[in-house]
């Protein structure tokens, strides 16, 4: 049965969005409600794995039973995955990393009056009072897992899912993204609809495996696909 399938494994989840801060008010974040992680860890925790959650922004309640790592930026989640995969057997992605961040964080609130700060804006229409924000690239999360463990020849086998929240193209995107990223599942939500993708409570999924293989599930509480995400991992474990 379900029960107990993932007893004696470690699930490192990671859930809800980055928060890259801009001045010590204000941040540029990814539109994340924790939802579809929290569900995952519960999931997890319920089929008896040890579930360790790396939480981003998420104003749900932490799940019972499982241990909750809180963390605000891409770098940060970085480090948190790296330190915890090294004993984990499942790592699931399904945070929405921010894929920028501010290049520079003010260390004073800044001021909407122009003229002083030098990212105020005075562009060839004039002193606008805009502002304009220059972004660094974040480290990108599963391509480093995918470096670190497929380096390690002694790394325990480590099942990699990852998700790709797409508006459009989402089938040939998320072909690229299971490749390029090294995984061994990857979930696409097509976030264009109201009944999936980010703050709902429905997701409509296709899961995609490394085979190259495709399956269309239907819209369906983030509940059950966390489940079925499960059905699907659990074949994979104690492979090599
Ligand atoms: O939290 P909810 O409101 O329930 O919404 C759930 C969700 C829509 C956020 C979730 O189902 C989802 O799709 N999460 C991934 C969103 C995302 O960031 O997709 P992406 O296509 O940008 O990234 C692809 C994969 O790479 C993801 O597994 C992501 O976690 C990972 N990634 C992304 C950027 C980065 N710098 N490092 C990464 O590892």
């Amino acid at each position: 049965g379900r029960h107990g399938d993932l007893a004696g494994k470690h699930v490192v989840i990671t859930a809800g969005g980055t928060q890259e801060p801009i001045d010590p008010v204000r941040y540029v974040g990814n539109r994340s409600s924790g939802k579809m992680g929290y569900s995952l860890a519960r999931e997890a925790r319920d089929r008896g794995a040890h579930v360790i959650l790396i939480t981003g922004s998420a104003t749900l309640p932490p799940p019972y039973g499982v241990e909750l790592h809180r963390v605000e930026t891409a770098i940060q989640m970085r480090d948190a995955v790296l330190r915890f995969i090294t004993a984990a057997d499942v790592l699931i992605m399904s945070a929405a990393v921010a894929d920028f961040r501010p290049a520079q964080v003010a260390a004073q609130k800044i001021k909407k009056t122009g003229g002083q700060s030098g990212t105020q804006e005075k562009s060839e229409h004039g002193n606008d009072g805009g502002l304009t924000l220059h972004m660094v690239r974040n480290p990108d999360i599963l391509q480093e897992v995918a470096e670190v463990v497929d380096k390690a020849s002694q790394h325990q086998r480590l099942v990699r899912v990852g998700f790709a929240a797409e508006t459009e193209n989402l089938i040939a995107y998320a072909q690229q993204k299971l490749v390029q990223k090294h995984l061994d599942l990857l979930v696409a939500n097509d976030v264009s609809r109201s009944d999936s993708g980010f703050g709902s409570d429905t997701n409509k999924v296709f899961i995609f495996h490394a085979n190259g293989s495709m399956e269309d599930l239907p819209v369906m509480p983030k509940t059950d696909v966390a489940a079925a995400i499960f059905q699907r991992i659990v074949p994979l474990l104690g492979t090599t």
